[in-house]
């Protein structure tokens, strides 16, 4: 892992931001389209495929399974998943990120057996895979867990469809358990599932590549199995990431005279949109762009992480950094993880006026005036929103573990020095 930093010279409350900010193709559609190139028969063509650091992970993943990943331009890559010839996952790789267990669905399906070792991953909370086992053994697979790593393997006739309900609506064992179906002999039933862009994103594409799902865009699917034989793989272009156009929207609010975010789909991240309209953020919408504006003396509003479309609580933190600029007092409930909010600590050093109630409630009264400090990103959004604080902050801070942004954001610092950030990349 590097061992880089950013140091950020802050603004010191100035709106002073403007010009464009360009939005990449989203990490959490284009993982699970990666890993659904082992559900096909050629080679897989992918797009606006971001350069981060957890689609290097992947491509690694794949080069230990016996397939290649070929970087043809900087935006495209061709994914031969259909070399993949074993399944046992490279436990030192998967514990690195945690995407990592999407590809339990497809190696499972189509080679009879899968291990991995617990999946690795940001320190966002407990993160279990109970769903993920009770589902493969539904499916008629068996389960053993031999010292850190688990075994899976599917009757000697193939996964069977099942009928199977996810007590929580999962966004990664929803993508698991549609490409598991595709194989699988029978007809599987998905419900209560998660209806995250890059969920619908994936099952489009898959429709369109010849799968037998019905019921798109709503909680329950049905997934009509091929009993083993393969799809023909379509291009697939990824789809805009919505968590960075909402981090993006946050920076804005913050520090904008004038920005416009480009590249995007404004439709996901509708509730920030409002939100922050709400509280008296200047904000146009156009069909893939949005014009932010800052304003002084915006108002304070409350915040409940929901699934999609519901907010999103990955941008939770950097809306708590918002928070702290906004006239009242703000309650955030932060329902789906439950370390999402230890970063506030870092955030109460640079002066922030909050109150953690327990692990998933926090109060927050502003505007505070927050100050430049030295600080550790525990993760990729909690990293991103102390990198708010410090564009927002007086004075010089440094922000550590910058590979915790690097896995989720490209070239940051490239880009927000475009703009007007004072941000540059250093080695301690
Ligand atoms: N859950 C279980 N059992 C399971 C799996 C999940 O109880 O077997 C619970 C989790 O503990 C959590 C809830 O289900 O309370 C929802 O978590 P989910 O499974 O949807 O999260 P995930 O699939 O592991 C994806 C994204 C995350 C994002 C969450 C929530 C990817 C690769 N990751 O994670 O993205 O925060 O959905 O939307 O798609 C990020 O990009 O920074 C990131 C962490």
């Amino acid at each position: 892992m590097s061992k880089e930093s950013f140091k950020v010279q802050g603004l010191s409350g100035k709106k002073t931001l403007k010009g464009i900010l360009p939005v990449m193709g989203s990490k959490n559609a284009v993982l699970p389209v990666m890993a659904s190139s082992i559900i096909f028969k050629k080679p897989l063509e992918l797009s606006n495929v971001p350069d981060i650091e957890d689609v290097y992970r992947m491509s690694e993943m794949f080069e230990k399974l016996g397939a290649e990943v070929k970087r043809v331009s900087k935006r495209k890559y061709i994914v031969s998943g259909n070399l993949v010839n074993k399944s046992e996952m490279d436990p030192e790789i998967s514990k690195r990120f945690r995407a990592s267990v999407i590809l339990t669905g497809p190696l499972l399906s189509r080679f009879g057996k899968v291990s991995f070792p617990y999946p690795g991953g940001c320190v966002i909370g407990k993160r279990p895979i109970d769903l993920f086992l009770n589902g493969f053994e539904k499916m008629g697979a068996s389960i053993k867990e031999e010292g850190n790593k688990f075994i899976i393997t599917a009757p000697r006739k193939g996964l069977q469809g099942a009928s199977i309900f996810f007590k929580v609506p999962s966004v990664t064992a929803t993508e698991t358990f549609v490409m598991a179906a595709i194989l699988a002999k029978g007809t599987t039933y998905l419900k209560n599932i998660a209806l995250e862009p890059e969920v619908t994103s994936l099952i489009e594409y898959l429709v369109g590549c010849g799968a037998k799902i019905s019921g798109v865009g709503t909680t329950t699917l049905k997934i009509v199995g091929t009993g083993g034989r393969l799809l023909s793989p379509k291009p697939y272009k990824t789809i805009p990431d919505r968590l960075e156009t909402g981090s993006f929207l946050i920076l804005g609010a913050l520090s904008a005279k004038d920005l416009t975010i480009t590249n995007c789909n404004p439709e996901h991240v509708e509730i920030l949109i409002d939100l922050l309209k709400d509280s008296g953020v200047d904000i146009k919408v156009e069909k893939s762009s949005i014009r932010v504006r800052g304003r002084d003396k915006v108002r304070s509003f409350d915040i409940k992480t929901h699934e999609y479309p519901g907010f999103p609580t990955d941008l939770q933190a950097p809306t708590v950094v918002y928070l702290t600029q906004a006239i009242g007092e703000s309650l955030v409930f932060e329902t789906i993880f439950e370390g999402r909010l230890s970063f506030t600590e870092d955030l109460i050093n640079m002066g922030a006026n909050i109150t953690l109630w327990d692990a998933h409630r926090a109060t927050v009264k502003g505007p505070t005036k927050l100050k430049g400090r030295e600080v550790d990103g525990p993760d990729i959004r909690a990293g991103l929103a102390l990198l708010l604080a410090a564009i927002v902050s007086s004075g010089e801070s440094i922000i550590n573990n910058v590979y915790y942004i690097d896995r989720g954001y490209e070239s940051i610092e490239d880009r927000f020095s475009k703009i007007g950030v004072k941000i540059e990349r250093i080695k301690k």
